[in-house]
């Protein structure tokens, strides 16, 4: 179903950007431009379907390319829209008299389309690349000592990203020497390298006093979870599903499972968030694993001090740090409710390989050990 959005959504602005055209070019070469066009889009559309459908499977290079095309073409639709409009506006300010022989093409108007192409190879490239540190301090009433929890999520194992860039994220964060790691989800989502995933995690277990912690996320389930997790047991990461355990730093940690029937999405919910937190005693420092936001909701109820979440990639699109399509309940960022803080971490990698103005990150929680009040 959120495929076949993504696909008219796309569709949608493929034909958009075919009618502002009229804007670069007309006659002869407007009919020729958008041939041409309309001819490339359909021949990458079917082999994008067809290799990379209904994710990520496939060539990467095909996949790029389309995604790049196309986002070329909704950035240039943009642009060459917002111009129009421009112009518009401005010759009603100046109260032009209409002209039905004024030519439409906008001055410079090939300009915009080459912007949207910067655009689109900028999201598809370095936007997607370009890992953000964020560092956050968190007094927590009750911790025996400070410690620096890093959270990593979504990574979306698959055609664009592997095996060598999970290495490569996991030496990233262990460089900046946190106690624990904690992954919320949507890691294992390819067949072909969720075992050697599971070895990689593995590997880096002892990077981090703590260890490392992994909760489930949706793809999990779509990849088999069974074999993925058999994969997980024959290492020593430690894996939350309605669960808890008390660190030797006195910090309670606990996961939820995903709750997959989204008939009863809500019950699931909180039975899930009940069973994790279950065995934590209200007064005591905790963070609650899960990896939909809206657990952010029954982690306060629950008296999680903490809740971190990911799953919304925190919209992939975003304008001055806030996102562009906030479409969850809690899209990204922190949340606080009452006591209690949650927090929405964008994801390492996606399923649909562009970000703009939304880079992957790191986000590493300082936890600091705080007197209870007498
Ligand atoms: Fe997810």
């Amino acid at each position: 179903m959120f495929f076949t959005i993504i696909c008219a959504v796309l569709t949608s602005f493929m034909l958009v950007f075919l009618f502002a055209l009229r804007y670069v070019a007309e006659g002869r070469l407007l009919f020729r431009l958008r041939l041409a066009i309309f001819l490339m889009d359909a021949v990458l559309a079917a082999v994008f379907l067809w290799r990379d459908a209904p994710y990520h499977i496939g060539v990467p290079l095909v996949g790029n390319v389309t995604i790049f095309v196309f986002m070329a073409q909704i950035f240039g639709a943009l642009l060459l829209l917002l111009a129009a409009l421009f112009r518009f506006l401005w010759r009603r300010m100046l109260r032009a008299p209409y002209d039905p022989g004024r030519r439409r093409v906008l001055a410079r108007g090939a300009l915009l389309p080459a912007l949207g192409a910067g655009a689109a190879l900028y999201g598809g490239t370095l936007g997607r690349q370009s890992v953000v540190e964020h560092f956050y301090d968190i007094p927590m009433k009750g911790l025996v000592a400070d410690c620096t929890l890093a959270q990593i999520s979504d990574i979306h194992l698959g055609a664009y990203f592997d095996g060598q860039a999970l290495e490569a994220l996991l030496q990233q964060v262990a460089a900046r020497r946190p106690e624990l790691l904690v992954i919320t989800g949507d890691l294992f989502d390819d067949m072909a390298q969720n075992e050697e995933a599971a070895q990689i995690l593995g590997r880096h277990v002892d990077d981090f006093p703590l260890g490392i912690t992994f909760i489930l996320g949706n793809h999990e389930y779509y990849r088999n979870v069974d074999r993925t997790l058999s994969f997980l047991g024959r290492t020593r990461v430690r894996f939350l599903r309605n669960s808890s355990v008390r660190l030797v730093n006195g910090l309670y940690l606990a996961g939820t499972d995903y709750p997959m029937d989204r008939a009863h999405f809500a019950e699931l919910k909180r039975a899930y968030a009940r069973a994790a937190m279950r065995e934590v005693p209200a007064e005591a420092p905790s963070v609650l694993l899960a990896h939909h936001p809206e657990f952010i909701d029954d982690g306060a109820e629950l008296g999680a001090k903490l809740t971190l979440t990911g799953h919304t990639h925190g919209s992939q699109f975003g304008l001055f740090g806030l996102p562009l399509f906030p479409v969850f309940k809690y899209t990204r960022g922190f949340v606080r409710i009452g006591e209690s803080l949650g927090y929405v971490h964008v994801g390492n990698g996606s399923w649909f390989p562009f970000r703009f103005g939304c880079p992957p990150e790191i986000a590493y929680f300082r936890l600091r050990a705080e007197e209870a009040k007498a």
